[in-house]
């Protein structure tokens, strides 16, 4: 891999690209904290949201900047986490791993089709129609200079953990 071994895994993706799910599980598996990106957001944000506005960039700097002082903050206590966050833009993601490179980007990759059938099935979740296809038109797929750690989540969620497990090269204990 050629650095140090991660303190933090960012699972980014368009919405129901399976961030929890994948975040939580390779959490579980890798005994790391796991972190939902969400619980960062000012109260600011959270009331915008619940009342069905839609954040600005400019709102999301500052929950951004706290996602990236948790990292910092948990790196200083030894401790890891996988965390989900959606990170769509390329100017989110360099908040978030500040130029660490012990930080690593794991992006979600699916088709539209297929996430979008997720979501239809999902339970106690309501998306509107539209969300997911701005979602895409958002997403600024991670360039290669940010070494992420790209993995097709077309597969059971145990084979995507796999491949992302394979692809950091990690010594499990
Ligand atoms: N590999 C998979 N195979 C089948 N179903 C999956 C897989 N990964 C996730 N799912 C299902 O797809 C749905 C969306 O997943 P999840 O809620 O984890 O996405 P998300 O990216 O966290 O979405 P959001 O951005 O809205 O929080 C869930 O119902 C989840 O159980
Ligand atoms: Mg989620």
């Amino acid at each position: 891999m050629g650095s140090r071994t991660p303190c933090a895994l960012v699972v980014m993706g368009v919405s129901g690209s399976g961030k929890s799910t994948i975040a939580d599980h390779l959490a579980r598996r890798l005994g790391w904290r796991y972190v939902d990106g969400d619980q960062f957001h000012p109260p600011a944000n959270v009331a915008k949201m619940s009342g069905g506005h839609p954040l600005t960039d400019e709102d999301r700097w500052p929950w951004l900047q706290a996602i990236a002082d948790e990292i910092d903050r948990l790196s200083a206590a030894g401790e890891r986490a996988v965390i989900a966050c959606s990170a769509l833009k390329r100017a989110y993601r360099d908040i978030l791993v500040h130029g660490r490179d012990d930080v690593r980007i794991i992006f979600l990759d699916g088709t539209q089709d297929l996430i979008a059938a997720r979501l239809a099935a999902r339970k106690g979740h309501f998306m509107p129609p539209g969300l997911l296809a701005s979602q895409f038109g958002t997403l600024e797929r991670p360039g290669t200079n940010e070494r992420p750690i790209t993995v097709s989540i077309d597969a059971p969620v145990e084979a995507i953990a796999d491949d992302i497990v394979s692809q950091l090269n990690l010594v499990l204990q």
